[in-house]
Parts: structure tokens; sequence; C-alpha cells
């Protein structure tokens, strides 16, 4: 389901916005995210880097652990914005997978450049969902 042009500028300038506060110190590449949930309500999140590198945190799953752990559980768009059009990383997928795979995903550059736009199934086929578990 596509979402109305003014959505997704809405959805991408509060990205660019969290982009701002991203803590890249070690990759310089900072990334914003913003999710929006089916209450109409959107969780921003970015890129919270360590010094023990593997502890970093992505900008999709700040935003997404936000949204759930305040009790939302259906979002619509996730929006993305990185300094060259980057795409979800597959953690980040796999996590968001679990709350639906329509979730439409928005890719933007750091001119809010939309350069792409699709659903997650297409980024994750053939996903491991909570449908696999008894
Ligand atoms: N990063 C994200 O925030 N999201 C992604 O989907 C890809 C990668 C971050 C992690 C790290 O801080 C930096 O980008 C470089 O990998």
């Amino acid at each position: 389901m596509e979402l109305p042009p003014h959505t997704a500028h809405l959805l991408i300038e509060q990205a660019l916005q969290a982009r701002r506060n991203a803590y890249a110190p070690y990759s310089h590449y900072p990334v914003g995210a913003a999710l929006l949930a089916e209450s109409g309500k959107i969780y921003r999140g970015a890129n919270v880097e360590n010094a023990a590198y593997p502890t970093t945190m992505c900008a999709e799953r700040t935003a997404l652990f936000h949204a759930v752990s305040e009790g939302e559980r259906s979002f619509r768009a996730l929006a993305l914005v990185t300094e060259d059009g980057g795409s979800p990383c597959g953690a980040c997928r796999q996590a968001l997978s679990e709350f639906g795979l329509d979730l439409l995903i928005l890719i933007a550059d750091k001119n809010g450049n939309i350069l792409e736009t699709l659903p997650l199934r297409d980024l994750l086929p053939r996903a491991f969902t909570p449908d696999n578990l008894p």
C-alpha cells in the first residue's frame, strides 16, 4: 500500500532529523530512521556506535525497539536516511519482519531524495516469521 506523498515526505523529514543525532564516531556513517505506527505516531531512531564495535545498534532497530517498548505492535512504514541511500542491514530486516512483511520501506539519501519504496517482503524473501513457530 502506497503512502500519500505528504506522509512520505513527513517521514523522510523525521528520519533526516533523527540522523542528526546519530552517534557514529567510528564509521562516520550516520543513519536516521522514522517508523510510522498504525496509531499515527512516529518513532525516530539513529545509529549508536560503541568502542566495542559489535555493541553498535542500527537506526532502524533503535526506532523499532522504542516503538515496541511504548506498546506499538503494528507499523505502516519506515523511512531510512543515509549518505548514499544505503539499504537496511539483514539484522534490521529480520527484526522488522517480526511485526509484518507488508511494512513499506522508504530509502532516501542525505538530501531527502527518495531512491526506493518497497515492501519489507521484497527485502526479506522467504522470511522466518512467528508463523514458523508452533
Ligand atoms: N547502520 C544502520 O544504522 N542501519 C543499517 O541498516 C545499516 C548500518 C549503521 C551501523 C553503523 O553504525 C554504521 O551504519 C556503519 O555500518
